[in-house]
């Protein structure tokens, strides 16, 4: 299912939130919803699933419009919110029978079941959640939103307040069940962009700066290409830049990356160049540029004084 936004402005007292956004997100891929502190990302993620509206525009869902008695749409979204409530005193498997009670799903028990298997959180099911680690509690966030089997999963700022090796789980996991479904994903984190996302929009200050695919964003944005490339053996980095006209080239071990302008490609003459001397290619990756540098170029570069996280 798609996600189209169109024209949406929303403002808090004298506070615009989000200033004539539109974008739209591509069913099956997961796109990053980048900005910084107050960009406008949880606002927009409520006017999406429906739990705020909007002051002007629209937000269709495969070509349907979305408002507050769009029960059946909203049925298709699963959401976890960033600040996701749980109560902590009741146990994993309890909560989320609960919660598949709450959504009026037929066979409770089954969909309970395949949704811990899914998060991971089987052999959590009879542990209190407020006895889980802050990656586990945010696993039954998760397993939360999963439970009616959406279509699409709007999730915002899945990894925030989690530590390195929870990020990492917690990321793979999103990876795992975007495969099947249509992921939004708000962070202010680029690496988290890079990391997971297919596509990318950003915002900063209630305004979109920028969208589309993620290294084809960074590519254009900071205007230069990078191709990382090794050899069976070290070649001479002087006889490699004499090969390549007009490219800079910097080795690492041996990995040796060559940057561009992004109408360049350099690949061929690396093919070529390994036949010339005698090397086998043993690594070639073509990459966009960097997000974290778009998003510096793009973005106040830090929270706003009235930002909410
Ligand atoms: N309920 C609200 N009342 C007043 N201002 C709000 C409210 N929600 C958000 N804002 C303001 O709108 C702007 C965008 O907030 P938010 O959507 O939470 O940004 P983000 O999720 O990108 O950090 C911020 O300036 C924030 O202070
Ligand atoms: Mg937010």
């Amino acid at each position: 299912m798609s996600i189209r936004v169109h024209s949406v402005s929303k403002t808090f007292g004298r506070q615009k939130a989000l200033d004539n956004v539109s974008f739209s997100v591509e069913s099956g891929q997961i796109t990053g919803f980048l900005g910084p502190n107050g960009a406008g990302k949880s606002t927009m993620m409520k006017i999406i699933t429906g739990y705020l509206q909007a002051d002007s525009g629209l937000v269709e869902i495969d070509g349907r419009r979305m408002g507050e008695d769009s029960i059946d749409l909203r049925r298709r979204i699963g959401y976890l919110p960033e600040h996701n409530p749980l109560y902590l005193d009741m146990y994993v498997r309890e909560y989320l029978e609960m919660v598949a009670g709450i959504y009026g799903i037929g066979s409770r028990r089954k969909a309970v079941g395949r949704t811990m298997e899914l998060t991971g959180l089987l052999p959590e099911g009879h542990k209190k959640i407020g006895a889980l680690s802050k990656g586990y509690r945010q696993r039954v966030g998760l397993a939360q939103a999963l439970l009616p089997d959406p279509s699409i999963l709007i999730l915002d700022e899945p990894t925030t307040g989690l530590d390195p090796n929870q990020i990492i789980e917690i990321r793979e996991l999103i990876k795992h069940v975007g495969r099947q479904k249509t992921v939004m994903l708000s962070t202010h984190i680029m690496q988290e962009v890079e990391a997971v996302c297919g596509s990318v929009v950003i915002i900063d200050r209630g305004t979109v700066k920028a969208g589309g695919r993620t290294d084809e964003v960074a590519r254009i944005l900071t205007g230069r290409t990078t191709v990382e490339v090794a050899f069976s053996r070290n070649p001479d980095t002087r006889t490699l830049a004499a090969a390549l006209a007009q490219a800079d080239i910097t080795a690492d071990g041996g990995i040796i990356s060559i940057s561009t302008d992004p109408d360049v490609d350099v690949r061929p003459q690396l093919f070529a160049f390994a036949v010339q001397h005698g090397l086998t290619l043993t690594h070639l990756v073509k990459k966009g540029g960097h997000m974290e540098d778009v998003f510096h170029a793009l973005t106040s570069q830090g929270a706003r004084a009235d930002g909410q996280s």
